[in-house]
Order: C-alpha cells, then structure tokens, then sequence
C-alpha cells in the first residue's frame, strides 16, 4: 500500500538546477521524499521502482505538476540483469548527459529472528539490499560527472540491538561499510560518498508497528525529539549531502532518527 502523499511541494530551489539524480526506490516511502525534494531543488530525477509501476508513475506525476522534471525506471533487484534493465532505461532517460546524484534507497525489510530466517529469506535480503545495490552503484560510477554524490541508505538498526532484524541488520551493515572505501577511490574526482542511516520513519515499510498508537508512542518515548520520523526528515539530510552545502562532507555517517535510542530519556533531568 502506498503511504498517503503529502501537498504537492513546488519548486523551491535551484540549487540542484541542470543537475541529474536516480533515487533507487524513489517510487514509494522516503525514497518518494528523496525524488520529490530532489526534483523541488531543480535535479531531474530517475524514480526506480521494483515492481509497483503504478507507484513510481504517481510520483512521477506529482514532481511534474510541481513544477519538476522526472522519469521512471523499473528494475526488481531481486532479478539477476536488474542493473543491465536499470541502467538500460535510465540512458534512455538522461540522453546524453552523465549522472549527478546517486542515491541508493531501495530496500526490504525483515522481521525475523535468527531462529525463523531461512536461507531464501537471507539470499533474497542479501540480494536485494546488498548485492543489487553495490551493481548499481559500480555501474553507477563511470557514469558520475566529477563533483557528483553517492548517497546511500541504510540503518540506525545497525547501532542497536533488534533480534527481530537480525539479518536486515547484518545486510545494512554490508552496504554502509562501502561509504568509507568509495570515499577515498571517488575524492580525487569530487565525488562525495556519504550513508545516511534512517531512525523509524513513517513508511509502508514500518506501518506494521508505527499505525498502531500503542507501538508508535513506545518509540516516540525512546526518541529524544519525542516524535518518530516522517520521509521529508530524512529527504532533506539527502538533499544537503547532495547539494552544494555538502560538498566538503564524505565518507560519513548520518543517523537522521530524532535521537533515536540515546539512553535512558529521565522527564526533568
Ligand atoms: N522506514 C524506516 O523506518 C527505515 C528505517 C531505516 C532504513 N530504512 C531504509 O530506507 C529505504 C526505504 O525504506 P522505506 O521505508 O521508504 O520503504 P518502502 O516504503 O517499503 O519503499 C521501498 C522502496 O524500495 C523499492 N523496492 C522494494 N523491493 C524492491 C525490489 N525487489 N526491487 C527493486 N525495488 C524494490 C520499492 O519499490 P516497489 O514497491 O516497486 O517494489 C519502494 O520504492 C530502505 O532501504 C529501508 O531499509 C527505512
């Protein structure tokens, strides 16, 4: 099901303007925000979805009527040619003009713990959230105009101890160790490589616990800004690691959850 879909936002910046971006994922969540925030500040942006065309369209339709410029690309990363198919129609997309902005979004979840994770469950995480991602990112590169951004997503799941998320926690793990490595092949060209790790955000992803009240004030309570986060929280982080203002910042880590799980919140100290 698609998250309900915030007031069309219109064109607020040029600070991305003649720039070019593919948001893997952008179709739905906080990949949405990330297109939609992207596009605002004048990027034209590649929506990757997975299977849900109909998803990535609406995007797509909703960055037009504000103004944007926006395409969208189907891969499922489960499938082993998902980088040629990708890459495929993202040169169809961009024509003769490079890539700016990389960012690697698209993800599944895992609520199993180690006991219940058969190995199809482990394969399909790894494939999906791993090793789709670092084809991407490596057919990525060559395409990368000198000054541009990798981006990728992956977890505050990895700072803490869920043994419900054991396996997703372990393919975040994977994917966040590329930041430092890329950082220091790509500097030399201008290329910054950054993570940005998100906290519960608001999702299709997480509604199982954030739509029950319950739940979500359970997290809110171990969340130092006392709210759990929306999919524009984490789009703006992206959006400075992508523009301009981030330039001087690679091979980082950014938690984006409201202090998510700090240590113990004492009301009055
Ligand atoms: N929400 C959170 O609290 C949270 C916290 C930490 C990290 N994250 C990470 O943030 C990223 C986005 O999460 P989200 O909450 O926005 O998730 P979401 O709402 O479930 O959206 C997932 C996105 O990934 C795409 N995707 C899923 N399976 C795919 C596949 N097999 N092949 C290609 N694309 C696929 C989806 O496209 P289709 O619908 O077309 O498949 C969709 O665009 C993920 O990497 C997630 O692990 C989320």
């Amino acid at each position: 099901m698609t998250a309900s879909i915030a007031p069309t936002a219109s064109i607020a910046s040029t600070a991305l303007s003649g720039r070019t971006a593919l948001v893997t994922g952008g179709s739905r969540g906080i990949g949405r925000a990330v297109a939609r925030r992207l596009a605002a500040e004048g990027a034209l942006v590649a929506v990757h979805y997975g299977s849900g065309k109909e998803a990535a369209d609406e995007t797509v339709a909703l960055i037009n009527e504000a103004g944007g410029r926006a395409f969208p690309v189907g891969a499922d990363f489960a499938a082993a040619d998902a980088a040629d198919r990708l890459f495929g129609q993202l040169a169809a997309g961009l024509g003769e003009r490079g890539l700016d902005i990389l960012v690697g979004n698209a993800g599944i979840a895992s609520t199993s713990p180690i006991a219940a994770v058969t190995e199809e469950e482990f394969d399909r995480l790894f494939t999906i959230n791993v090793r789709t991602p670092f084809l991407v990112t490596r057919r990525a590169i060559p395409l990368l105009n000198d000054g541009g951004r990798i981006v990728t997503i992956a977890s505050t799941a990895t700072r803490v101890a869920v043994s419900t998320q054991i396996a997703y926690t372990m393919a975040k793990a994977a994917l966040e160790s590329m930041t430092p490595s890329l950082a220091n092949e790509l500097g030399g060209r201008g290329i910054t490589v950054n993570t940005v790790a998100p906290g519960v955000i608001r999702t299709d992803m997480t509604a199982g616990h954030t739509a029950v009240p319950e739940a979500a004030a359970q997290l809110a309570a171990i969340t130092a800004l006392g709210r759990l986060g929306e999919p524009e929280d984490v789009a703006r982080t992206v959006a400075f690691l992508a523009g301009p203002d981030g330039a001087y910042v690679t091979g980082q880590r950014i938690d984006v959850c409201g202090g998510l799980w700090l240590g113990p919140i004492i009301p009055g100290q």
